[in-house]
């Protein structure tokens, strides 16, 4: 039987481009539009703590202008959280942050920043907004994460990500996923995962049970550059229907 995976659409590098001249265009919302009339199911942005590229302003017009939810990656700190719960998103996942780093380059440590993270974690939880945590695929954060009171986890896919070229690695980096969806299925934690996924690397990750979402968005807009974002966003569909039948 086919199971659904939902797509969400990273458009960060929409407004990495533009914010290269500064100006408006590309037009970070007419992305949003795109990727809705693509049926992806989710618009995922994040908003940075140095604004590099996503901002509150284009946070507000994607939210006003499309009817999919939004997913706001942020950092879990006070203004972050401030932003969350002015602008009330459906879906909020956190995200370890560091200014120097070119991407998110692992998860968050949970299990490190628990004091922390649960302190924070009070003032979200009084809102509707659904709770995940960006983690390296690694019990000890699944652990952590159920202790926080949050029941989804998105694994950071960038390991396998990189060590794709290498059989022998992608099937340690494989197992790892593998086996921590299982750990974290039997803990009541539902399985999102994402970056660095490719056409060419996304079906493994899709094929794995238990994965009910991805999160993509480098690769795509690269790939848009080419083939323009409604055909980039139909392929990787397409790819992820096929690889999870
Ligand atoms: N998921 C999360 C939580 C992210 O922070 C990012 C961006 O780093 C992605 C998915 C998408 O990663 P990529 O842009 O490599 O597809």
């Amino acid at each position: 039987m086919n199971r659904y995976i939902r797509l969400g659409i990273n458009i960060d590098h929409v407004a990495t481009l533009r914010n290269a001249r500064g100006g408006n265009f590309p037009d970070v919302t007419k992305a949003a539009k795109i990727v809705e009339e693509s049926g992806a199911d989710l618009i995922t942005v994040h908003v940075r703590e140095d604004r590099r590229h996503i901002n509150e302003n284009d946070l507000k017009n994607i939210l006003s202008t499309v009817n999919i939810p939004v997913n706001l990656e942020i950092a879990a700190n006070s203004e972050m959280i401030e932003i969350a719960t002015q602008y009330n998103p459906k879906f909020v996942c956190f995200v370890p942050e560091n200014r120097k780093e070119i991407t998110t380059e692992g998860g968050l440590d949970v299990a490190k920043n628990f004091k922390v993270l649960s302190k924070v974690l009070k003032s979200i939880s009084e809102t509707k907004i659904n709770l995940s945590i960006f983690i390296d695929p690694d019990k000890e954060q699944i652990k952590a994460t159920k202790d926080l009171g949050i029941s989804t986890v998105e694994f950071h896919t960038g390991s396998y990500a990189n060590n794709f070229i290498k059989k022998e690695n992608i099937v340690r980096e494989l197992k790892k996923i593998e086996e921590n969806i299982i750990f974290a299925k039997e803990n009541g934690i539902n399985c999102h995962a994402g970056h660095g996924l490719t056409f060419e690397n996304v079906p493994k990750i899709a094929a794995l049970p238990g994965i009910i979402e991805l999160n993509i968005g480098h690769f795509i807009i690269a790939d848009s550059i080419f083939n323009g974002l409604q055909n980039s966003i139909l392929k990787m569909r397409n790819i992820i229907t096929q690889a999870s039948t």
